[in-house]
């Protein structure tokens, strides 16, 4: 693998976090305990988190040159992200999400605004070097490109070795028609515990089963259900199961999904089993449970 870089495409914003001990009453005035700036965005705080991890990665999203992208850009670069790849537009603005995390139940509550930032689009992504990554993983938005995205790599995947392909990653998330023609595009394809629900599926397990036909031969199919952990299923039909690693106070739950895809697409990309991936995705997500944001959710060598 070399020091190739692991790329994640989809989503950046403003998060502005209120830290509430209740969630409020509509029209009433209230305080928070604390407010922050947080970078976000599910492909963004992916990079994060496998910066934190140590991984190289790079992200690919849309941003509107001003001041809430210059804290973006700030903020990338601190973490050590890679962000040549960003598509600067010349229209639109960058979104911003206003969050309330409620640590008495640990809930988050996102409203974003998300309206007229174009997207990435198949165009950009040709611009893109693919000899510099070693995976590159897409969190489902704008689909139809992504697709035409997702083509261009399985092609130039063709011309290498096995060994030396590009693995392929794709998060559907949100319980969004278009979204679902992502299925059989990635070799590792994470669902939500929404999406699974929105099928009619009360368990992780079931979902996989009876949604696995829709990716490709060889695939695996990841589902994260909240305190219940996660659950995995590839081509040798088995369910893997791992429980979920639950703080010791839920503080902020805020990017948990993120974290653990992350963190699972770290650990597969070095050579751990299905597993381990799905044990280590949910021990750091379980630590960012427990934290606000996301220092302190990887223990730093010394
Ligand atoms: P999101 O809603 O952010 O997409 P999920 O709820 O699917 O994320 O959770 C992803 C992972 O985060 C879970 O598999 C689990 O490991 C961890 N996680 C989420 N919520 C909790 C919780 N309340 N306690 C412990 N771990 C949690
Ligand atoms: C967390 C998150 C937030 C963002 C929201 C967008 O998973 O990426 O950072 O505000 O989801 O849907």
């Amino acid at each position: 693998m070399g020091d190739k870089k692991i790329l994640c495409v989809g989503l950046v914003c403003l998060d502005i976090i209120n830290v509430l001990d209740k969630y409020p009453e509509e029209d009433t005035d209230s305080r928070c305990l604390s407010q922050r700036w947080q970078r976000g965005g599910n492909a963004s705080n992916s990079c994060t988190v496998l910066a934190l991890l140590g991984a190289p990665c790079a992200f690919l999203g849309s941003l509107a040159p001003g001041p809430v992208a210059d804290f973006i850009v700030g903020d990338f670069t601190k973490r050590g992200v890679d962000i040549s790849t960003v598509a600067w537009q010349q229209e639109g603005e960058t979104p911003c999400a206003c969050c309330v995390v409620c640590t008495a139940s640990g809930s988050r509550t996102v409203v974003l605004s998300d309206m007229n930032l174009p997207d990435v689009t198949a165009t950009d992504f040709s611009k893109v070097d693919l000899t510099q990554y070693s995976w590159i993983h897409w969190e489902g938005r704008n689909a139809e490109e992504q697709v035409k995205m997702i083509q261009q790599v399985a092609l130039f995947n063709r011309s290498l070795p096995q060994q030396q392909r590009i693995t392929i990653s794709v998060e559907i998330e949100k319980t969004m028609e278009p979204l679902y023609q992502l299925f059989p595009y990635g070799d590792i394809v994470f669902i939500s515990k929404d999406v699974a629900m929105h099928f009619g599926f009360h368990s992780a397990a079931s979902a996989l089963q009876e949604l696995y036909h829709r990716v490709k031969k060889g695939a695996v199919l990841i589902c994260a259900w909240a305190e219940k952990g996660a659950d995995a299923l590839g081509p040798d039909g088995v369910v893997v199961h791992s429980d979920a690693f639950s703080p010791e106070v839920l503080v902020d739950t805020l990017g948990a999904g993120d974290t653990f895809n992350a963190s699972v697409i770290y650990c597969l990309s070095h050579g751990g089993s299905l597993q381990e991936a799905l044990m280590f995705g949910c021990q750091v997500a379980g630590r960012k449970c427990g934290v606000h944001g996301y220092d302190g959710i990887v223990e730093q060598k010394k």
